[in-house]
């Protein structure tokens, strides 16, 4: 028996979507999907009205995406100009910095517009045009959210780097793309630690493939000093501050690109997941305000990092595009100390927090103290994202952090998704722990079994969408071929999401983690194929398996398993090298929890490692590992079993 949490009658009366209005919203989607888009797509503010809504298919053959396709708009319009009438002195981006000792402040709709439009005249006076690519490698401020908008604004494609991605990330990242311009800051400021961002940059910029650059812009942030290198390297309010305060705005057609954004597959490099203009601003206004029923007065935070898609469709374009007031803070759940969070839901009397199951964990793991000493009275809707959160988990969230008065909104989605695809509506949806309960308007999700046969009713198998929804990718850039093969191929007819998943005898689904090699670390995808390529480009790594294993707080940490050249000694040094190794050639994201020294690999006949062999030594179930008989040699896997050490 799962716990059933049904939608609170007081809640749901106030609601901007009832449980009787999801039910005809959703059937309407799913039966009349032109209609209810062109519908949803009034809450855009266009140039020209698109006239054709939906034009897509699945096939391999004849395979294409568009949404909108006839409609031309820009996005910083949308996020911005639409909002300046009505909520011009409203706050748009509230920043809460690192420190609690520095002070806060609200940027207002209108001062946003400005320094968008300054920047984009700045962008343009260097060179930038439509089309063209540029990098921001930012600290979590507000210029964040304004380097956004300003090349959507001149139709410049961004491309948000994380700032805990180092200097080979960053490069494999800009050379990829071609970008012309990085916009970066001195440092960035996590936890009370300065992060050396212009410092990477710069070592970014000596690596091959990344001549394209030919501007770099330095926020000035902490002050730090930094190398400034003529005339590459321009100080941001050098360029900027004289700049007009109005810039037009690109013309841009609903299916050209607004953003690019890296992230992990099974195998290979990052792909540069790319999203166009209209279907994913529709999808991230759409799904932030019914999803965390947004009213006028809400104040939202999301805690995630503009680095990552969460922090694109829920903290800049979702928010901005309907109006909302976003909280955007620099710093870390523990610092000064583990009551910040609530702290700060305090002090700006935040009334939706989103968040994810990693933070969750690691401050239920210090009590209920440092939270019951807040009031968190404004709390109304609480969110996670990011990976499946464990039963006991949600309760402490629900119990203790929501006081049993806040409905959570379990939002399940993918960088490649735009925004959420299933989740709950709070008005709407009786929740159960650890669901992300059922499908948003327009989406058809199904399960797979191994051979693509469609399962029914209660079951458990391969998550895919049966068909488009306007947020979804359009593109891996600069290779669509791998788009088609990553996502299509597999179960022809439909998009592939790389999860596993079951659905109950309520038809909720309950996703059951990654089924590729792809490592979910805290919420973020890691793939086990890079985190090998830069341990074997160590000059004493011969070989190495990476595998994900279940951790207390990460939800995944990174197991490997590594084979020295002939002739290397394995020692305690050697593996704390190794793993400060991974963090300088990925970034601390990827350094590995667990390394164990494997003379052998467990391979087929025909060379390939078993991986799934591989993950249970890692989960210490060494009686669960099956049929090793296919094995070239099986006597490889009992001396992993003997040596297997947790640090
Ligand atoms: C993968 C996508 C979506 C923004 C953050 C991560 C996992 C995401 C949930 C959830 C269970 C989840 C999936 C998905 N995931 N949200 N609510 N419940 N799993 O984006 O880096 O593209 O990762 O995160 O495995 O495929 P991402």
């Amino acid at each position: 028996m799962t716990d059933l949490y049904p939608v609170n009658p007081a809640f749901a009366k106030q609601a901007l979507v009832d449980q009787a209005g999801y039910e005809a919203a959703y059937r309407e989607s799913i039966e009349q999907p032109e209609a209810f888009w062109a519908k949803a797509a009034q809450r855009l503010e266009w140039f020209k009205q698109p006239t054709q809504i939906k034009d897509v298919s699945y096939a391999l053959e004849d395979f294409r995406i568009k949404w909108f396709a006839d409609g031309e708009l820009n996005a910083s319009v949308n996020c911005l100009d639409r909002q300046l009438a009505e909520r011009g002195d409203k706050v748009a981006l509230l920043f809460e910095p690192d420190s609690p000792d520095t002070p806060s402040y609200g940027v207002t709709y209108r001062e946003l517009h400005e320094r968008v439009c300054k920047l984009g005249n700045a962008l343009r006076n260097l060179g930038v045009k439509k089309g063209d690519r540029v990098t921001i490698y930012l600290p979590m401020i507000p210029d964040a959210a304004v380097a956004m908008l300003a090349c959507a604004r001149i139709g410049a494609v961004h491309s948000v780097v994380f700032g805990g991605f180092a200097a080979n990330s960053i490069a494999d990242r800009v050379s990829d793309c071609g970008s012309k311009l990085i916009i970066t800051a001195d440092e960035g400021l996590r936890g009370g630690k300065k992060v050396p961002l212009k410092h990477n940059v710069d070592a970014a910029l000596k690596l091959p493939g990344t001549n394209t650059v030919e501007t770099v812009l330095v926020v000035r942030h902490t002050g730090g000093a930094v190398d400034m290198q003529a005339p590459r390297d321009r100080w941001f309010h050098d360029v900027v501050d004289g700049q007009p305060a109005e810039c037009e705005p690109e013309r841009m057609n609903a299916e050209d690109p607004l953003f690019i954004l890296y992230t992990s597959g099974s195998t290979g490099k990052p792909k540069g997941v790319l999203h166009t203009t209209a279907g994913y601003l529709l999808w991230a206004a759409y799904t932030h305000e019914v999803v965390f029923d947004l009213k006028e007065d809400d104040i939202y935070w999301c805690t995630a990092d503009v680095g990552w898609v969460t922090g694109h469709s829920y903290i800049v374009y979702g928010p901005l595009a309907n109006g909302a007031t976003a909280l955007v803070f620099e710093g870390v759940p523990n610092y000064p100390d583990v009551s910040r969070f609530w702290q700060v839901v305090d002090k700006h009397k935040v009334s939706i927090f989103y968040t994810a199951p990693t933070a969750i964990r690691a401050l239920m793991r210090e009590g209920d103290g440092p939270v019951k000493q807040t009031s968190r009275a404004s709390l109304r809707v609480l969110g996670t994202v990011g990976e499946p959160i464990n039963p006991e988990a949600w309760r402490w969230y629900y119990e203790v952090v929501g006081d049993s008065r806040c409905p959570i909104v379990d939002t399940w989605w993918q960088t490649e998704t735009g925004g959420h695809l299933i989740t709950p509506l709070p008005g709407a949806t009786a929740l159960k722990p650890g669901s992300a309960t059922v499908p948003f308007f327009g989406v058809q999700p199904a399960l797979v079994d191994a051979n693509g046969a469609e399962l029914e009713g209660a079951a458990e198998g391969n998550l895919v969408i049966k068909d488009s929804w306007p947020g979804q990718m359009r593109t891996v850039y600069g290779d669509h071929q791998r788009f088609i093969d990553t996502y299509f191929r597999t179960y022809p007819g439909s998009y592939f999401t790389g999860d596993g998943c079951r659905r109950d005898e309520d038809g909720y689904y309950w996703i059951t983690g990654r089924v590729d090699d792809v490592i979910n670390v805290s919420g973020h995808r890691i793939g086990t194929a890079e985190v090998e390529s830069a341990l074997v480009s160590h000059p004493k790594v011969a070989e190495a398996a990476v595998v994900g294993f279940p951790h207390d707080i990460k939800g995944q940490g990174i197991y490997a398993y590594v084979t020295l050249v002939a002739g290397e000694e394995q020692s305690e040094a050697l593996l704390k090298e190794l793993v400060a190794h991974v963090r300088k050639e990925i970034g601390p994201i990827a350094s590995p929890d667990h390394l164990q020294w494997a003379p052998g690999l467990p391979k087929t006949r025909s060379g390939k490692i078993m991986r799934r062999i591989l993950r249970k030594i890692a989960e210490n179930a060494p009686d669960q590992l099956g049929d090793t008989s296919t094995l070239a040699d099986p006597s490889v896997v009992d001396s992993l079993v003997s040596e297997r050490k947790v640090k």
